[in-house]
């Protein structure tokens, strides 16, 4: 703690040092704001008496144009997906947004990862590199492809390590799965490059990063197939729904024909012309029309709420980039990133969540990485758990010789324990954001103080 404590007396004599080219009471009032005052957690006042938050983010923006959009398919008693229905309408707006060949609305991001391996041909004796923090559904998907799962580390953005794929690249990888998680994109040049030198197939699951960018292109364009979800917690929303998309009529064409019981219909002739495939066995995952229908609206304002997160998120950083030996979570593209959360590195468990615990006292909402699992320590991971015991996954020799389990993923549980986040929301005011950046200093530099 003792060189936290110079650090500080360095960061006040910087400032002071500023003065000279500040107004004296620009200098005073950034001083008295940094003074370590009495934090909520410990009997002061809160920055806030009343807690900000941000609840999902898509269902803040329903308005008239998705009640319109489900009104016509209500009036249409049409809500079975058609040819100049709602989900081909959004299937067509959402590919052209996202600068794509072709996008094909689904029933969730799960059933949109299981149509990508459906379509990226996963099965058995197949492996596929995940992050070792991911949802389930990326696991499942794999491994309810008959293929086996094959975990690589996180790095500071939380998303796979480029560094740490490759040590696990075997004659049987066969997809790299980049998930851009919690608003993140995923280091794309690095994994790209290591696909290409590997000639292995790149997954994006967007789920958690609907609208993101890598270098100015959408993610889930950038690989081979890219998967989303349109589930509630996700940036816009019907609900539940999900989308595959791919620039490859023969992934499209596999995934098509995978969606829908193995057939392809006029939406896809008109699109693509006739199919080159043969059915094959297959599931039903289409989205129905009033799913189609809120997502036609949402589409429309995806543009807003990423601008309105990064906007926020950006103001956070910059109004606690002074602040000293600050270590701010890594992202694979700060500028495309989605800005969800600002996380910080607090250097161990124990710190960031006596951290946490301040900044929630002081009324603003702070976690932990989410909305994702450490997998390979899940029980039904680690134990290698199906539906069949001969399931061909873990029957293979690299499939009994796995191991899951804490030992497979050390620098991926060290990593996010360390990082705690305080919460954005596209609807923040200026006055939230400012509580946002008051609440982080008062409880950082206190932290700095002890
Ligand atoms: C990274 C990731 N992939 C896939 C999914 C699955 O999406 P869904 O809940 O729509 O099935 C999720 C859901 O949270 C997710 O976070």
């Amino acid at each position: 703690m003792c060189d936290l404590k110079t650090n500080r007396r360095m960061f006040l004599g910087t400032m002071g040092a500023a003065s000279a080219l500040m107004g004296s009471e620009a200098v005073l009032g950034s001083l008295l704001r940094d003074k370590p005052e009495k934090l909520a957690i410990d009997g002061g006042k809160p920055v806030r008496d009343s807690s900000l938050g941000s609840g999902p983010y898509g269902t803040q923006f329903y308005d008239e144009v998705e009640e319109q959009e489900l009104l016509d398919v209500l009036r249409s008693r049409s809500p079975f997906r058609h040819e100049e229905g709602k989900v081909v309408q959004f299937e067509r707006a959402y590919a052209e947004h996202l600068g794509a060949r072709f996008a094909l609305g689904v029933t969730s991001g799960t059933t949109a990862l299981y149509a990508a391996m459906a379509a990226l041909e996963v099965g058995p004796g197949d492996e596929v590199i995940l992050p070792a923090w991911n949802w389930y559904a990326d696991y499942d998907a794999i491994v309810l492809s008959g293929a086996l799962p094959v975990f690589a580390e996180i790095d500071d953005s939380f998303c796979i390590d480029p560094d740490d794929i490759e040590r696990h690249i075997t004659p049987h990888t066969k997809v790299i799965i980049a998930a851009h998680l919690e608003g993140c994109p995923c280091d794309m040049d690095a994994i790209l490059d290591i696909a290409r030198r590997h000639k292995l197939r790149v997954l994006e699951d967007c789920a958690q990063c609907a609208g993101g960018k890598y270098k100015g292109k959408y993610v889930g364009t950038l690989g081979d197939i890219g998967i989303n979800s349109f589930q509630l917690s996700k940036t816009i929303t019907a609900g539940e729904g999900g989308a595959v998309v791919t620039n490859d009529p023969v992934l499209y064409e596999r995934a098509f024909r995978f969606h829908d019981v193995g057939i392809i219909g006029r939406s896809y002739n008109e699109s693509v012309g006739h199919g080159v495939l043969a059915g094959f066995a297959s599931c039903n995952f289409r989205m129905n029309e009033f799913t189609g229908a809120v997502l036609c609206g949402q589409l429309r304002k995806l543009e807003t709420i990423c601008s309105a997160l990064r906007t926020n998120a950006k103001k956070v950083r910059a109004g606690i980039a002074d602040l000293p030996k600050l270590k701010l979570r890594k992202s694979g593209d700060i500028e495309g990133d989605l800005g969800m959360r600002v996380f910080l590195d607090m250097g161990n468990g124990e710190r960031r969540d006596h951290f946490l615990r301040a900044v929630r006292a002081e009324g603003i909402s702070a976690n932990g990485p989410g909305g994702s699992a450490i997998l390979p320590i899940d029980d039904r991971v680690a134990n290698k758990r199906t539906v069949h015991p001969e399931w061909p996954s873990f029957n293979t020799p690299q499939g009994k010789a796995i191991q899951f389990g804490p030992e497979c993923c050390p620098r991926t549980i060290d990593i996010l324990s360390r990082h705690g986040g305080v919460i954005i929301g596209p609807q923040y005011t200026e006055q939230d954001v400012q509580d946002v950046i008051a609440a982080i200093r008062k409880v950082y530099l206190a932290m700095h103080e002890a």
